[in-house]
């Protein structure tokens, strides 16, 4: 009768070790926050549970992609995450806990882990060069030329600031903080014909990238029309029977002008 108690509460205290098996930190495993590009094999958290030894551990949906989870609940980056090519920031998954001498033999548990930005992308602009056109007479604040570069990255490492490193004779033109060009001082043709710019692009921790652009000054009819001699001589037979005096009267700056005689003498 001893011998049956004692049996009986040892198979009862049994029940009550091996029984009521779940996870100790299941709420820790939907709570990380890991960045992006970790090296293969980084430890990430053990899955933890009220057993000693668990039979198996195993991890699915999403977060098999990204994790590996081995028997002992330790899991690890099993590939290669890049923040920037994950549809969501945050990847999902189940951690299931097998023990076949528990009850239940099998515990599930939320695994959730959201992936933090490294600035891992350049900025830049689509193309490496381009090309605008203005006319000298354009008034200064007028916009010429509007191109934002991208960044993939998120926040602070997207954060871009612009400059024109170069190119910028005379400082006739200003770069705003979305990389937007406009007319700062007056241009003359007469003084430029062509800036190149190099436009660079840095975002806040200081990857940059450039682009070029080229802004052609367009004449525009702005001086008055000069001779450029005093006087002209040109010479007539007097038996002369066709009144033709040819001379060349070379003008500066307008090819368009009409030319009469205002006073003959
Ligand atoms: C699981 O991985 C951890 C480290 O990541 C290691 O310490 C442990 O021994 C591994 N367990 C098994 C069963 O391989
Ligand atoms: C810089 O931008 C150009 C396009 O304008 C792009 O082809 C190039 O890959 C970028 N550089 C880097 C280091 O990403
Ligand atoms: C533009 O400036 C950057 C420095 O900001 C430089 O690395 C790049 O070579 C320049 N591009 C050209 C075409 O000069």
């Amino acid at each position: 009768m001893l011998y049956l108690h004692i049996a009986l509460s040892f198979i009862l205290f049994l029940h009550l070790v091996e029984g009521n098996f779940y996870f100790t930190n299941s709420l820790g495993l939907q709570q990380l926050s890991e960045r992006e590009e970790l090296p293969v094999g980084t430890f990430i958290v053990q899955a933890l549970t009220n057993q000693l030894a668990v039979d198996s551990f195993e991890i699915s949906l999403d977060a098999a992609t990204y994790f590996a989870i081995n028997n002992t609940g330790h899991i690890s980056i099993k590939q290669r995450i890049d923040r920037e090519a994950l549809i969501s920031r945050t990847i999902t998954g189940t951690i299931t806990a097998k023990k076949s001498t528990a009850s239940p033999n099998t515990v599930t548990a939320t695994f959730r882990c959201v992936i933090t930005d490294i600035n891992d992308n350049v900025p830049s602009f689509p193309k490496r060069l381009y090309e605008v056109s203005t006319s000298e007479a354009t008034s200064v604040g007028v916009l010429i030329f509007s191109q934002s570069a991208v960044d993939g990255d998120a926040t602070l490492n997207s954060n871009l600031q612009y400059s024109i490193v170069s190119g910028n004779d005379g400082g006739k033109f200003a770069i705003d903080g979305t990389g937007k060009v406009s007319i700062s001082s007056k241009l003359d043709y007469e003084q430029q014909i062509e800036y190149t710019l190099n436009i660079t692009v840095r975002d806040q921790p200081g990857l940059s990238n450039w682009t070029i652009l080229v802004v052609n000054i367009a004449d525009q009819d702005d001086l008055p029309a000069k001779f450029t001699a005093f006087n002209y001589l040109g010479s007539v037979a007097e038996d002369a029977t066709l009144v033709s005096i040819k001379t060349s009267l070379n003008m500066i700056s307008n090819p368009s002008l009409k030319y009469q005689f205002s006073n003959l003498v």
